[in-house]
């Protein structure tokens, strides 16, 4: 094909038809357009944008250059949920279970963190023999024995994302609306489902810094969900403060096991029962949002989903034994350290971007994608904007490898950290639903 006169054409504004744009995610899978030619492609993209049509066309042809999940007929929906990203965002861990426990079937294919945000799979991987790289059949194996699988993407699923992002990455091409439409749906849809709650973040630890990005991604994504033939709906959340009380891989994973077993913090608490509230109004498994999220609330309560979620763990090879045994201990970093309030008064702010940067400099987080992480560190006992601290309270733990590294991270994270005399009236965590 003659890639040069579709990039020139971009260049100049013009559509481009579904069928070049199939046939050039083809063609640039199977190595016959060189690196050069898609990055020159990606940038005439970002400053020239993509209608609904082109935007369609690019994520179904990536969805289609790799396998997609298939599932046996069943009278359980397929649903999955996916965070555009935060810190302290552990949500999907414990959602998946009780999801599982509400009838639903969810094939929860998540990726890794890069920069500040947290990815789902490096919590999971900090709990003994867990595998997080499965092939598809035992994919859907898992899916349809457990009812929930939390893993990676497959070498062969969506493979042409993978090269595109690369090459976003690298050419500054990563913040395009259509893009990363594209790259999320086009995964998402690979799981063939029926539907998908999207948690789309605003706010300084947000990948959208403003709501008004924010708005403009979810929109863009429900529409072209719903298109694809996947009910799907956004939420959007606040990513200014920490989500819980604990960040950081192996804390997030107990603080997440805490919710299963009924002591999760608030702000977890009410954003696990909304995900999991608007998919059983999406499936019509529920009519109201007040009913739905009494009987997702219900069915947490019940304990099932705790025994869910061991065996969905031991379905992906855990050491159940040892996993137990880590729980009951304080902390598995090498140097515990309390920072302490200077002064009384209500914390009025907590900056999820400082304590993400903090995480990620204790090597907690990813600089680059080779990056090796450590699951023990961490930040917990966070206080929440609107609690009152006393002189000397504590206002966060961190968790180090050793005690230089908590000291500089001590003092940071006392910047992290804003008071008021007065308690200020707090932003709500869930601003928005889109639907359409
Ligand atoms: N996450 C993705 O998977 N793709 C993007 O483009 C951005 C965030």
């Amino acid at each position: 094909m003659n890639f040069l006169s579709l990039i020139e054409k971009k260049r100049e504004g013009k559509v481009l038809l579904p069928e070049q744009i199939h046939k050039f995610i083809r063609e640039f899978t199977a190595g016959q357009i060189p690196d050069y030619q898609m990055s020159a492609m990606l940038m005439a993209i970002y400053f020239r944008g993509l209608n609904t049509a082109e935007t369609t066309a690019l994520t179904l042809a990536m969805r289609d250059s790799g396998d997609v999940l298939k599932f046996p007929k069943d009278k359980r929906p397929l649903v999955d949920k996916h965070s555009t990203g935060g810190i302290g965002d552990k949500v999907s861990l414990p959602l998946a279970p009780l999801l599982a426990c509400l009838g639903f079937r969810v094939p929860m294919i998540s990726g890794r963190g890069l920069g500040i945000t947290g990815g789902t799979l490096d919590k999971l991987d900090s709990i003994p023999g867990f595998q997080s790289l499965l092939p598809a059949a035992q994919i859907v194996k898992q899916v349809q024995q457990v009812g929930c699988v939390i893993c990676g993407q497959t070498d062969t699923m969506v493979p042409a994302d993978k090269k595109i992002y690369a090459l976003r990455d690298a050419s500054g091409t990563v913040p395009s609306i259509p893009l990363i439409t594209a790259s999320i749906l086009s995964k998402k849809l690979a799981e063939s489902l029926g539907a998908l709650i999207l948690d789309v973040k605003f706010g300084c630890a947000a990948f959208m810094q403003t709501k008004a990005d924010a708005r403009k991604l979810a929109r863009a994504m429900v529409a072209l969900g719903n298109e694809c033939g996947t009910s799907t709906r956004a939420i959007l959340t606040d990513m200014n403060t920490p989500l819980g009380r604990a960040a950081g891989n192996w804390l997030e994973v107990k603080e997440s096991v805490a919710c299963l077993e009924g002591k999760s913090p608030a702000d977890m608490m009410e954003l696990i029962l909304d995900c999991a509230a608007h998919l059983l109004i999406q499936t019509k498994k529920s009519k109201t949002f007040a009913d739905a999220r009494k009987l997702a609330g219900a069915c947490l309560n019940s304990g099932a989903p705790r025994a869910k979620w061991d065996e969905m763990l031991a379905a992906q090879g855990a050491d159940l034994k040892a996993f137990n045994r880590k729980l009951t201990l304080d902390a598995t970093a090498k140097v515990v350290v309390e920072v302490k309030s200077a002064k009384a008064g209500y914390i009025s702010w907590c900056d999820a971007r400082i304590i993400g940067e903090v995480i990620r400099d204790l090597g907690g987080g990813r600089l680059m994608k080779e990056a090796h992480i450590n699951y023990d560190v961490g930040v917990d006992q966070m206080a929440k904007p609107g609690e009152w601290v006393e002189k000397n309270a504590v206002l966060c733990r961190v968790h180090a490898t050793d005690s230089t590294q908590a000291k500089i991270a001590m003092a940071r994270l006392k910047t992290a950290f804003a008071f008021a005399a007065k308690r200020a009236v707090k932003a709500p965590l869930v601003s928005e639903m889109i639907s359409r």
